[in-house]
């Protein structure tokens, strides 16, 4: 089948000929942050790392552990060892994780702060991570998809704001009321850093790369179109001005029946679902439009019992007759047994 994505032949990975618009007996799968702590494996090179972030910036670890998962479970994707958070990092603002609690930055509230992190001063550490992707493809077998990724400049924002995690991204949301050209300025800085970096990644050679905004059901209509939509716009723009073959999946996490109006605003190949969407509605309304990606609850995961088999099969009924890959609504949890995970494999692949 023909696609903005190129062509495609029976050698390409089903991932791939999933994105470009064929629906498969079986669908590819893979899982949002299926390199991690639920991992023995993980935990064990993690702890050689010292911390997450140098884990981030050891190519050598780091292609470990995107590995590990493919070695486990045999995924049909695997996803680069990384964060989203490396941007802002790469612009200049502090970055740590707090053990046990999450990321910490040097909140970006004002001007003056803007223009701090206005600089290429660590541009250098994506170099680090550009290296990740030439290990990994070197050593995965041709089978087997990889994808790249960056943070949307919305959810990106959020942390650069907030400098942490915030229930509701009340201060980002405060900072575009009370002050939209510094906020856009800010907006500004993550598109032109995330193209660059996506072009790299997709340079060094991942399949696929996927735009993460894991904040966008926290905005309404209008704010949505700007801070979402726009944005990951200029991105898949300034993508394809590089690469033109590039796919590109979205996940406007929370978004529900705005997706459609993100899919054609954003000219993105495929789409993520929540896994509390309306599954008639994505299918009737989305994936008619796109290829969808998603939507199992990773609490139904971490769960197991019957319930596991059965959602499964939900997912499939609603998605499996037309383009679609699964996946998770969000990412795996850091608790969730690996024996939940081998039998939603045997449950997708039969
Ligand atoms: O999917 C993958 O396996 C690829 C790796 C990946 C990570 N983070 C590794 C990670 C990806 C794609 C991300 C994206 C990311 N990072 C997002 C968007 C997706 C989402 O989850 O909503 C966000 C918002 C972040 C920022 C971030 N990183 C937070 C809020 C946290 C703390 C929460 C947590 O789970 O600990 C992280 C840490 C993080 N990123 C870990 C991993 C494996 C855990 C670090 C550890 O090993 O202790």
């Amino acid at each position: 089948m023909d696609s903005p994505a190129g062509k495609t032949t029976s050698e390409t990975p089903a991932f791939l000929r999933a994105l470009a618009g064929e629906t498969l007996k079986v669908p590819p799968v893979w899982l949002m942050r299926q390199a991690g702590r639920y991992l023995p494996e993980y935990r064990e090179v993690r702890a050689k790392a010292g911390s997450f972030l140098a884990l981030c910036y050891n190519p050598e670890l780091a292609a470990e552990v995107t590995l590990q998962p493919i070695r486990r479970f045999g995924f049909d994707a695997a996803i680069l060892f990384s964060d989203i958070l490396v941007v802002p990092q790469a612009l200049g603002q502090k970055l740590w994780f707090a053990e046990g609690e999450g990321p910490r930055l040097e909140p970006v509230a004002d001007a003056a702060r803007l223009s701090e992190i206005d600089s290429e001063a660590n541009a250098g550490k994506l170099d680090s991570i550009i290296e990740t992707i030439l290990r990994v493809r070197a050593s995965l077998d041709r089978g087997t998809a990889f994808i790249g990724f960056c943070g949307a400049p919305w959810t990106v924002a959020t942390y650069m704001v907030a400098g942490r995690g915030t229930p509701d991204q009340g201060p980002a949301k405060t900072l575009f009321h009370a002050d939209p050209a510094l906020f856009e300025a800010i907006i500004d800085r993550i598109v032109a850093a995330s193209i660059t970096y996506l072009n790299a990644q997709i340079a060094a050679g991942v399949d696929a790369v996927q735009i993460f905004d894991s904040w966008a059901g926290a905005l309404g209509p209008e704010d949505f179109r700007r801070w979402c939509i726009a944005p990951t716009r200029r991105i898949v723009e300034g993508v394809r001005a590089v690469h033109p073959q590039a796919r590109i999946i979205g996940f406007p996490r929370g978004a529900g029946r705005l997706i459609p109006d993100y899919v054609k605003g954003t000219g993105v190949d495929a789409v993520g679902l929540e896994s509390d969407i309306d599954r008639e509605f994505a299918r009737e309304v989305i994936q008619p439009l796109v290829p969808v990606q998603g939507n199992l609850d990773p609490l139904t995961l971490r769960a197991g019992g019957p319930e596991l088999e059965e959602q499964v099969e939900a997912v499939m009924g609603a998605f499996g007759s037309g383009p679609f890959v699964f996946n998770l609504g969000h990412g795996i949890l850091p608790d969730t047994p690996i024996a939940h995970v081998e039998r939603l494999l045997k449950a997708v692949r039969g």
